[in-house]
């Protein structure tokens, strides 16, 4: 069981669990964006206050390769850490995770070609975004020789999470939209997963209950809100640590790397056209349960978004889409060439509904980015062009009506948000 502490600075949870773990001399990682936040002041004065020494490894960067896990390894043994503590986004996460799990493993041969041997290090962990989730997940992405690699175990989770709401203060208005939005798309992916339980369910279900209660008071800096999404970001990630995501993650990740779109960004333009296509083809589903079971799942992701349909909570999510003026790249007909074979039939395979490369093609297309599909489907619509006409949005829900159009201008994002993992 995972502790969760909510504190702010002078963060007397944190001195507690030191304590109570007995840490004499703990390992800090974290990203250079902790260096204007309180609880830097906190570890700088930690050992004045308490005799607990801090070294501090941020010899990394964003999608962070083997090499700098392997030399905080080194670091964690040469000045004997007893504990680690992450502050940071995904990539810091990652690298932590890694360095705990590789702490006890043989140094002369690599890491990741050994067999994993669980350790109880004292791991607690500070996300300074809330979306990834990766405080709450037994996965780690790092990179060797341009490979990614996926580092998975129990060990991988922290014991302990802090929130400390007032680090999102500070964060730019769309990172927040982004990071939201990735936390959102795991909910969703969790709750129509193949994998899904009852116990991942009722995750999916909390986060997206708190996602939305929270989302307003979030976007606009109040401490609440900023307190209610770091926990639903953490509950997504409860939900995904046990059914990974789906195809909306899967067809993701090449947007980003072609468009510098940022991860949750991506996410949800994949999943706001996933899902009204789900609710058509449910006689497609793959998963064993049957397609009687996914058109429950699918009211059942209705009732946690408040709506009386499935095809209304899909528009309730596209009309959040539009509200947060969130912007669609416009890809090349050699870019749609790539992307639709670039995703991932592993992660396709979490996925309910059968997606072959037409339908993804498809997909891709109806996101809005331009273009006629290469493979038209029989029941398609003619895609709208861009800046013709707003889609609808928001019907049935209650929610308002979006009343911006889509903008073609891609934004460059900090380059940590293109590093996340799930
Ligand atoms: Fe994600």
């Amino acid at each position: 069981m995972q502790t969760i502490f909510r504190c702010h600075s002078p963060y007397t949870g944190l001195d507690t669990w030191l304590t109570d773990h007995n840490v004499k001399n703990l390992l800090l990682v974290c990203g250079a964006s902790a260096a204007g936040l309180k609880i830097n002041e906190y570890f700088n004065t930690l050992t004045e206050r308490t005799g607990i020494k801090v070294t501090r490894f941020s010899d990394f960067s964003p999608n962070p390769v083997y090499e700098s896990v392997a030399a905080g390894v080194d670091v964690f043994r040469d000045r004997s850490c007893d504990a680690v503590i992450a502050v940071g986004g995904g990539s810091a996460m990652d690298v932590a995770k890694c360095i705990r799990l590789f702490s006890n493993m043989d140094s002369s041969r690599n890491y990741l070609e050994q067999v994993i041997v669980p350790n109880s290090i004292p791991f607690l962990a500070m996300p300074t975004t809330a979306g990834t989730g990766s405080e709450a997940t037994r996965f780690a992405v790092i990179y060797y020789k341009g490979a990614k690699q996926s580092v998975t175990d129990l060990s991988c989770i922290p014991d302990a999470v802090l929130f400390d709401s007032t680090v999102l203060e500070t964060l730019p208005l769309y990172q927040k939209k982004a990071t939201m939005m990735d936390a959102f798309c795991h909910a969703l992916e969790s709750f129509w997963s193949v994998n899904s339980t009852p116990e991942s369910k009722s995750f999916s279900r909390e986060a997206i209950r708190l996602i939305l209660t929270h989302m307003d008071a979030y976007l606009a800096n109040k401490p609440e809100g900023n307190e209610g999404m770091l926990l639903a970001a953490n509950i997504a990630g409860k939900a995904i640590n046990i059914t990974q995501t789906t195809a909306g993650h899967a067809m993701c990740y090449k947007i980003t790397s072609l468009f510098g779109t940022a991860h949750g960004h991506a996410a949800a333009l994949c999943c706001r056209e996933l899902f009204p296509w789900m609710i058509k083809n449910t006689g497609s589903c793959i998963d064993p349960r049957g397609a009687d079971y996914l058109l429950n799942t699918l009211h059942e992701i209705a009732d946690a978004m408040g709506c009386g349909t499935p095809q209304e909570a899909s528009d309730r999510f596209n009309a959040i889409f539009d509200e947060l003026e969130l912007t669609v790249p416009e890809a090349s007909p050699s870019q749609f060439a790539e992307l639709r074979t670039s995703v991932n039939p592993q992660r396709l395979r979490n996925h309910p509904v059968l997606l072959d490369e037409p339908s993804i093609d498809l997909l891709y297309h109806r996101g809005g980015m331009g273009g006629e599909a290469l493979t038209p489907h029989k029941k398609q619509a003619k895609p709208v062009p861009y800046g013709v006409s707003p889609r609808k949005s928001g019907a049935g829900c209650g929610f308002r009506k979006h009343t911006n159009f889509r903008s073609r201008a891609l934004r460059s994002i900090p380059s940590g948000m293109q590093s996340e993992l799930l």
